[in-house]
């Protein structure tokens, strides 16, 4: 692959056109892509211009960019995020209908909470989980569960950087968090009041496959809100996708 003058391979410069989209910058011009990905304009409207004849970016009447279908298409195709959708969605629907508040769904990914699934109730509560979007593992009750049982060296990665304060109630002292993740461990399940959001408490519990936290399922509540029942629709609803991703191997 052809290098640039500052050394960067034409997949480097691909890569940086795709990802200077974000959850909150969805559309761009190719002017802001090509600032924002640190190209000069010529070559970012070149790749746009490429990317767009294979469909992997669209173009809206005013000229503007998006992210396209195609890409969706072929990031799903034979993915394991979809297969964890597929298993977890009936249960998720069934957590739903009881709890009649937000179901999430969410992986480990660089880091990071990366929510696949969100089920929300019309008349639920705040909640500010975007499918596709992500939450530090710190401070979501999804990321809490996936950080507990996560390979020890992402763990001291997350716990030697750090760590940012979501709300006034996230916990960012190493130590304290070291003790919640243990106590996470040993009880099956995560009660995170006020982390992300003064107003919530997110409810969280691990999703294995083959005997690995492979992700958590979660609901975030009011604030005031019990949280047994969550505690234990999401627990029965983990058990129940465990044998779901067991039967459809
Ligand atoms: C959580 O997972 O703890 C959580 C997520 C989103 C919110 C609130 C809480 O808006």
């Amino acid at each position: 692959m052809a290098n640039s003058p500052s050394g960067d391979s034409m997949t480097d410069r691909i890569v940086r056109v795709l990802e200077s989209f974000s959850d909150d910058r969805t559309t761009q011009t190719a002017t802001d892509i090509a600032r924002r990905a640190g190209l000069p304009a010529s070559t970012a409207h070149r790749i746009v211009n490429d990317l767009i004849a294979a469909g992997l970016l669209e173009r809206d009447e005013e000229n503007r960019v998006h992210l396209g279908m195609r890409l969706w298409e072929l990031a799903l195709r034979g993915s394991s995020a979809l297969r964890l959708r597929q298993a977890a969605l009936p249960h998720m629907e069934q957590v739903q209908m009881l709890i009649r508040e937000h179901t999430q769904l969410a992986v480990l990914e660089h880091d990071e909470a990366l929510f696949l699934e969100r089920l929300s109730h019309p008349d639920a509560g705040a909640n500010i989980t975007r499918v596709a979007g992500r939450l530090p593992v710190h401070a979501s009750s999804s990321g809490l569960v996936l950080l507990a049982y996560a390979h020890p060296d992402v763990r001291e990665r997350v716990l030697s950087t750090p760590l940012r304060a979501v709300s006034k109630e996230t916990v960012t002292d190493p130590s304290a968090l070291r003790t919640l993740l243990t106590s996470i461990r040993r009880r099956g399940f995560v009660v995170a009041p006020g982390s992300i959001e003064a107003v919530s408490t997110g409810v969280a519990v691990p999703v294995r496959d083959r005997g690995e936290v492979v992700a958590a399922l979660s609901v975030v509540l009011p604030r005031e809100t019990a949280t047994e029942p969550a505690i234990d629709a999401l627990t029965t609803a983990a058990r129940r996708i465990e044998k779901s991703l067991h039967d459809s191997r």
